[in-house]
């Protein structure tokens, strides 16, 4: 039998981990390579690091018995042995937005002190137009002095899964593959067609690919600004944004997302700068962070208007994660809460079913767990992710509560009503709404 090529994914988180697992039960030999070293020896010992990923613990499980997936924190080691690598290590924003390339750096200087005749290099971090080839590809070439295009291959394919369910939507989602040249575009080709079995959507351009994922990204964004701003607009007509958005999305060419406290999580919030700093700093691309991130803001002034000043009041968050029933806190819209919260000198706390305790203190905030004898002094309720475990929360228990501000438009108004709390959504909403874009 002819040996397996041999791949190495660079970063073995979420995405990382599992692209490594399918790659490693679709014919390829799989080396991961992370610099954390617990990542690295559960892997070598057959366990998946990620817990609430449906499928990933079998695949990882599959392949270690299979001898089809190891791991390493020496990247230029497991390069060496490659004919395909991967690179699948974050690119985020600092505090004042800027990009931050640090740990993608270090690891492609790894990748280039590894790199060997005839290799190709995938890039699927999302990336600011350019990067692969203006940044990456050049670093390569400096460190191990070959060429681009001639001693080894480059090709962009940007990571288009959502958390929960990246298996699934590795199958169904077509692959879109941009390449240096000819050469790169079809040795990319081949291994999706074979790694992931899934349709293939080539484009033109390294630069195409890296610009059409994060242009997905400034689309959700701006449509869900769209949306918060229709529905602030909505609250002072005294209409319903639900009924509205059902109203006018019965019409295919309309597609009004769902309004919302903000938006969180690693993708949309960040990659709208990778093209604000890069030049499209005005119009509806910087406007719409702006309308997303003022939401949290938004949403305790609707709180003020009701019960007046925040100080010392009891206010209680449900949900530390940027979105329900993901344990995930970057740029989550809690944390943008937390610090109005403390401006005005509110006694905040957070419950979080899938966070302990002490998780939450790293955020210098108080845990509260939902249970009669704390959350009976609270006072105010601000619903931020709607995890399944408030689909059946009892607001008996908050008998001192005289607000609740619903963030994700989920709770039932008029039981709220019932128990003498008041309810506030966004849009004057309370009536649930299942719009397909949430
Ligand atoms: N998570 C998602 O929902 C999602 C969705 C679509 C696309 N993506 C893309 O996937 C990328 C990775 O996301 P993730 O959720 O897997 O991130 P993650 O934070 O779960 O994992 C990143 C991994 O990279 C490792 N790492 C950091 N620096 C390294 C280096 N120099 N060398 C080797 N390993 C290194 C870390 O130790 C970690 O294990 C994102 O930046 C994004 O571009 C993510």
């Amino acid at each position: 039998m002819e040996p397996l090529p041999i791949v190495t994914v660079v970063g073995l988180g979420k995405i990382g981990l599992t692209l490594a697992a399918v790659f490693a039960n679709n014919s390829y030999r799989v080396i991961g390579a992370d610099i954390n070293q617990e990542v690295v020896e559960s892997v070598n010992q057959g366990k998946s690091h990620i817990k609430n990923e449906p499928g990933l613990e079998q695949l990882v499980s599959n392949a270690y018995k299979k001898q089809t997936l190891s791991a390493t924190v020496k990247t230029s080691e497991a390069v060496s042995q490659s004919d395909i690598i991967v690179v699948i290590v974050p690119v985020l924003v600092d505090d004042q937005n800027h990009i931050d390339y640090q740990y993608i750096d270090l690891a492609v200087q790894e990748i280039a002190k590894g790199i060997k005749s005839g290799s190709l290099v995938v890039f699927e971090t999302t990336l600011p137009p350019g990067t692969t080839k203006n940044r990456f590809g050049k670093k390569i070439e400096e460190i191990s002095g070959y060429r681009m295009g001639e001693d080894f291959y480059l090709a962009y394919s940007p990571e288009r899964v959502y958390s929960n369910r990246i298996i699934q939507d590795l199958k169904v989602y077509p692959k879109v593959v941009g390449g240096l040249d000819g050469k790169s575009l079809e040795l990319a080709t081949d291994f999706y067609k074979r790694a992931l079995e899934c349709e293939i959507m080539e484009v033109s351009s390294l630069e195409t690919a890296e610009f059409s994922k994060v242009a997905e990204c400034v689309y959700r964004d701006v449509n869900i600004a769209l949306a918060n701003e229709l529905s602030m607009f909505a609250e002072k007509q005294n209409v319903q944004m639900s009924e509205i958005i059902k109203a006018s999305n019965s019409q295919p060419y309309s597609n009004i997302h769902n309004p919302g406290i903000g938006v969180g999580g690693h993708c949309i919030p960040i990659y709208p700068y990778f093209f604000i700093n890069k030049g499209l700093d005005q119009g509806l691309t910087p406007l719409s962070r702006q309308i997303n991130d003022n939401m949290a803001n938004y949403a305790i002034s609707k709180v003020e208007k009701e019960i007046g000043e925040l100080e010392d009041k009891n206010i209680l968050i449900l949900g530390l994660s940027y979105r329900e029933n993901v344990k995930e806190t970057t740029k989550s819209t809690t944390l943008l809460l937390i610090d109005q919260l403390k401006d005005k000198k509110a006694n905040a706390f957070v419950n979080d079913p899938l966070f302990s305790n002490s998780e939450i203190e790293k955020f210098n905030i108080k845990p509260m767990s939902i249970d009669a004898s704390e959350v009976s002094e609270i006072d105010v309720v601000i619903l931020q992710a709607f995890h399944q475990e408030y689909e059946n929360l009892d607001f008996k228990l908050f008998n001192n509560c005289k607000v609740i501000i619903d963030g994700r438009n989920k709770l039932d108004k008029n039981a709220l009503s019932k128990l003498g709390i008041t309810y506030l959504g966004i849009g004057n909403d309370g009536n649930v709404i299942q719009n397909t874009n949430d």
